[in-house]
């Protein structure tokens, strides 16, 4: 028996059901004759915090718009909360929360107006007030959806997603606008979350939101799965070398340096960078080497390399822009969020015509 089929309860559905919220595998979806997801697989598991990274364009949001029930697929095999979402109900839409990449809302109403109104949709709906206090706007709640600031939409984005009490919440690109402190706020909100028993389905261009908060992550490049791991195990990260990088005191060659340290010195940006397997070792050698040189080595650094490193590494050859993903991300600005003018914005206005795609019951998006 499996620690899974051990720990969770038997009562409803098969063992991969119990497990997994999400199953897909051999996903493809192409626009015009250009396939943009390439036959990917993915399991996302009951609880646990997924993030799904990779660069511009790589088919993050039409993977995420299609397990949502929003976009077609043009084959494959997906299963979300036991349905496949390509024909699913009002009641499995009550089970899911999400923060689209884009979308607008109805300027004229109110934070506690758009929040109440979007808790009618739902059957067993979180109370308003609360809901609106866990994102952080209950000083706005009065404030017109017009007169809100680029991160407090996300904010009320993020509220309308968790509002129908959701089991499942997938959240794309959720801090993009967002001040610091405003994103550790967030931060905590999904952590509080799955420390509810929520699933989260999470895409960011920030390693560090996955880094604190992702169970497990998965890279895509170019429509297709480069890498699925833990922060800490993704792409070999927790066996590779350690990194001991430093400036040469003035006056001082890498042909100085011990020969141990010597023969693996490598200079890079005006630093030398040593590959080390025992870095205590190294640096101990290191050590000694710069104190008879008079130098306290101020801006030496060792780790291991960093979740960023990783993905800069893995997604550099497959990206369409060039492997300039990273520094450009996260990309679309705030204007970009609010205005419907991106092919994959949205409407939240409840009164207008795509009032359905936020409400329990909605059908398929423009
Ligand atoms: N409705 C559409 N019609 C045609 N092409 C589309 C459409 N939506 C997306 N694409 C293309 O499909 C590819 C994947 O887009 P997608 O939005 O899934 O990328 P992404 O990984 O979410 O990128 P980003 O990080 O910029 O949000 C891109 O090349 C995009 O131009
Ligand atoms: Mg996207």
């Amino acid at each position: 028996m499996s620690l899974a089929s051990a720990v969770l309860p038997a009562s409803r559905g098969s063992h991969r059901d119990l497990v997994e919220v999400v199953h897909v595998r051999g996903l493809r979806k192409s626009y015009g004759g250009r396939e943009v997801v390439c036959g990917i697989d993915l399991d996302v598991r009951r609880g646990e915090v997924y993030a799904f990274l990779g660069p511009n364009g790589a088919g993050k949001t039409t993977t995420v718009e299609i397990l949502e029930g929003y976009r077609s697929r043009d084959g494959g095999e997906v299963s979300v909360l036991d349905r496949d979402p390509a024909s699913v109900d009002r009641a499995w839409r009550a089970r899911v929360g999400l923060v689209l990449q884009s979308c607008t809302m109805p300027p004229e109403l109110t934070v506690r107006e758009l929040v109440g109104l979007y808790a009618g949709y739902y059957p067993h709906p979180r109370e308003a007030a609360e809901t609106i206090e866990l994102v952080g706007l209950a000083d706005k709640r009065d404030s017109r959806v017009a007169q809100l600031s680029g991160g407090q939409l996300r904010r009320l984005d993020v509220a309308l997603a968790l509002i129908g009490d959701p089991e499942l919440v997938f959240l794309d690109e959720p801090t993009t606008g967002f001040d610091p402190s405003a994103r550790h706020h967030a931060w905590e909100v999904i952590a509080s979350l799955r420390e509810l028993g929520k699933t989260i389905f999470l895409t960011t261009h920030y390693m560090d939101e996955a880094q604190a908060l992702a169970d497990r992550v998965a890279i895509i490049a170019a429509g297709e799965i480069v890498a699925t791991g833990t922060p800490e195990t993704l792409g070999g990260r927790d066996r590779a070398l350690s990194d001991i990088s430093f400036s040469l005191p003035a006056g001082a060659g890498v042909a100085t340096l011990p020969a141990e340290l010597s023969e693996v010195a490598q200079l890079r940006d005006g630093r030398v960078h040593i590959q080390a397997r025992e870095p205590a070792r190294a640096l101990y050698a290191l050590g000694g080497w710069a104190l008879g040189h008079g130098d306290d080595l101020h801006d030496l650094t060792v780790g291991r390399p960093t979740l960023e490193d990783i993905y800069l590494e893995l997604t550099a050859e497959r990206s369409p822009d060039g492997g300039l993903t990273a520094e450009r991300s996260p990309g679309g600005g705030l204007t970009a969020e609010r205005s419907p003018d991106g092919g994959l914005t949205a409407e939240r206005s409840p009164g207008g015509g795509l009032t359905a795609e936020r409400s329990p019951d909605g059908g398929e998006r423009g």
